[in-house]
């Protein structure tokens, strides 16, 4: 059986530095220093007894790498530890956590209230795929903390909201917003993918249940996809254990390592990344053709003071509108040499994406409208190139933006 000792005990008392180079770590007999891949679908046992009592919960060991693997257990330990949640379980994908984290508790009758701006994805599995088993959704305005209580009707069970949003960095009021669905009976599911578990504790602020999109920061890398649900000791017995179980939307024992070396760096990463950020955003608000910058940590934000009380950091993502609309902003992308155009966020590499065409393209233009997501809107993932680097080339597709 595998030595738990490193993360035994003191890890409680550990900054988040250390809990992300040795928490939850599993040493085998070999003493490894690296945390081992198992890389194994199953699990043999010694005996038929100890086979049966496996299987009836009597024996802690492992089973079968759709229900849990030590290189997944570490991952999961690791996270729980850091988001100070009593449970952790990981997923394939951040899409696979939300989809869990919902529809292992909810059943056909229950109602949902869910913010508008969101993740595509996250939008359609509360706005379509949620109606279509019987759950209703109603969707507000996130940032108007009394629509969430005037949605609340006596069959709401959860609430449903990314905060920052995806693309316009919108945010919920986690504490007021949670007041309001205990009120009502009702679970906060909050999708912190934004905001990392370093800058936003959604727990600590009365949030149940929290998601990440593991293939984000965590990975950090741009490498693997993964996923992560926390929540309380209860919610995982009564609901997401059997559920993920009997489903299996498994985290790869594979990508749980190379999410093991992404957390390790973490806090780096993020601290280097949201500094290049804030220069890049205040680099942005000084220039002509730009009709509009949005990040959390400029005093210019429309929701500053939340993100103070709320935020630890401003977070690497700096949304932004050039003049001109779709075809500026399609001749700010193409002119850029050292920032890629892709969706993904969170990466060691700048990605900037055009969210009207892509992540939220299946929108109506009234409901882009109505988001605030504008032709000309960018989405700029900051990564960990030099600020001037990534300022010049700026500057040269701000240059071709604006000539047209
Ligand atoms: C806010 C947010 N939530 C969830 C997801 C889904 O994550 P994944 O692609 O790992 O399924 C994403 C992905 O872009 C995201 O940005």
């Amino acid at each position: 059986m595998a030595d738990k000792s490193s993360s035994a005990g003191a890890a409680g008392s550990w900054l988040p530095e250390t809990l992300l180079v040795h928490g939850g770590t599993l040493r085998s007999a070999f003493g490894e220093t690296s945390e081992a891949m198992f890389l194994t679908q199953s699990f043999v046992y010694d005996t038929a007894e100890q086979a049966e009592a496996r299987f009836k919960d009597e024996d802690p060991g492992f089973i079968y790498s759709r229900f849990s693997n030590p290189t997944v257990a570490m991952f999961e330990e690791r996270m729980r530890l850091l988001e100070g949640a009593e449970a952790a379980r990981a997923t394939a994908t951040g899409m696979a956590a939300v989809t869990s984290a919902l529809l292992s508790f909810l059943k056909a009758g229950d109602h949902i209230v869910a913010a508008r701006a969101m993740f595509g994805s996250c939008l359609y599995v509360a706005q379509e795929l949620c109606p279509r088993f019987g759950i209703q959704c109603t969707l507000v305005d996130g940032r108007d903390t009394a629509a969430w209580r005037q949605a609340v009707r006596p069959n709401t069970r959860a609430f449903f909201f990314e905060t920052p949003a995806n693309p316009t960095l919108d945010l919920v009021d986690i504490a007021a917003v949670s007041e309001i669905a205990h009120a009502a009976g009702a679970l906060v599911i909050v999708d912190n993918v934004f905001a990392t578990p370093l800058l936003q504790k959604p727990l600590k602020l009365g949030a149940d249940i929290v998601v990440y999109s593991a293939t984000k920061h965590i990975d950090g890398q741009g490498r693997c996809l993964g996923g992560v649900v926390l929540c309380s000791e209860k919610f995982l017995k009564d609901h997401l254990h059997t559920f993920l179980r009997q489903t299996g939307p498994a985290l790869s024992p594979f990508n749980a390592w190379v999410m093991l070396k992404g957390l390790e760096t973490l806090p780096l990463r993020v601290r280097a990344q949201c500094e290049t950020a804030a220069k890049i955003a205040d680099h942005l608000a000084g220039q002509k053709g730009i009709a509009r910058v949005l990040f959390c940590g400029r005093p210019d934000y429309p929701q500053a003071a939340l993100a103070g009380r709320q935020m630890t950091g401003s977070g690497t993502l700096v949304t932004f509108e050039v003049e001109g609309g779709k075809a500026a902003a399609f001749r700010f992308l193409n002119a850029l040499k050292l920032i890629r155009i892709s969706n993904n966020l969170g990466d060691a590499k700048s990605l900037i994406t055009h969210p009207a065409t892509t992540t939220h393209q299946r929108l109506k233009p009234e409901a882009r409208a109505e988001l605030g997501i504008s032709d000309g809107m960018l989405r700029l993932s900051v990564g960990l190139e030099a600020s001037g680097d990534l300022v010049a080339d700026i500057d040269r597709a701000l240059s071709a933006s604006r000539i047209g």
